[in-house]
């Protein structure tokens, strides 16, 4: 059980990648705070929670773009559970269009989701984690963010996406050396093709931009949301003590 007694905020929590990290770490032994936008997904994965977890659980309606959402969120854990260890920042959006009609409406959301909401939910928990070590708690002290690997750099139809992707590599760059004597780690994941709404999102339904994209896939095969919620948990917790500012690729060349 590496979280017991450890306490985890997972930002995009109702569906794919980061359900499947909010699940993996409470079947580890974590309290775990789900924050989505998304109120039905959110409430139909508290409903289907099994009864052992659901204690451990609690849900979150939160805007990652919203500073003060992110505050009160960070707030809740502490509140809740009187330690905070762990920040999941799955949280994100895509959006699909030709480079030439891309819209800056469009533009201006992925970007405020993906690359500013994780700098708030960085933020937000380097600050919590900070206090905590100062009143002498043990903590994890461990951050997680997501990229994307080469697969969606693939894609042209996606640039806000591998935009703000480039942008978390290099706040998570950034922050890991700020961090360090405070013993908070931060890494990412710099996710290959996984199937989520997201992916299917990103592609849309023709098969080129699927193509492209798995063509750059070693395995030669999608990543299932379990699989890439492994590797961010091994991240957040202590077995990966000696790893602070890495991008940890998943399949994509
Ligand atoms: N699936 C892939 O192939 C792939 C590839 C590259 C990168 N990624 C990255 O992996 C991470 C997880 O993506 P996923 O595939 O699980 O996506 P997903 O679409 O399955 O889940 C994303 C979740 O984020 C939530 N969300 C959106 N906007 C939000 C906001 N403003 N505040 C709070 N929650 C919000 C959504 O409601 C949804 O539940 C993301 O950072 C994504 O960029 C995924």
């Amino acid at each position: 059980m590496r979280f017991a007694n450890r306490t985890a905020i997972v930002t995009g929590a109702a569906s794919g990648i980061g359900l499947a990290c909010a699940g993996l770490l409470l079947e580890e032994g974590a309290n775990v705070v789900f924050a989505d936008i998304d109120e039905g997904n959110l409430s139909g994965v508290m409903d289907a929670m099994p009864q052992a977890f659901a204690k451990r659980a609690s849900p979150v309606i939160c805007d990652v773009g919203n500073a003060r959402q992110v505050e009160a969120l960070v707030l809740h854990a502490l509140n809740t559970y009187g330690n905070f260890d762990a920040m999941v920042c799955a949280a994100a959006v895509v959006h699909r269009a030709p480079f030439s009609d891309l819209q800056e409406d469009d533009f201006d959301r992925v970007i405020r989701t993906n690359l500013k909401g994780t700098f708030l939910c960085v933020q937000a928990a380097a600050k919590a984690m900070l206090d905590q070590r100062d009143r002498g708690r043990d903590i994890l002290g461990s951050i997680v963010t997501f990229s994307d690997d080469a697969a969606f750099q693939s894609i042209p139809h996606v640039v806000p996406h591998v935009l703000a992707a480039g942008g978390v590599e290099k706040l998570t760059l950034a922050m890991a050396r700020g961090f360090a004597n405070a013993g908070i780690r931060i890494n990412t994941v710099a996710t290959g093709m996984t199937d989520t709404p997201l992916l299917r999102a990103a592609t849309g339904t023709g098969k080129t931009a699927f193509n492209t994209g798995m063509a750059r896939m070693v395995l030669g095969r999608l990543s299932d949301a379990d699989e890439i919620a492994k590797v961010a948990a091994f991240l957040a917790s202590n077995e990966a003590s000696a790893m602070t500012g890495q991008i940890i690729g998943t399949g994509a060349h």
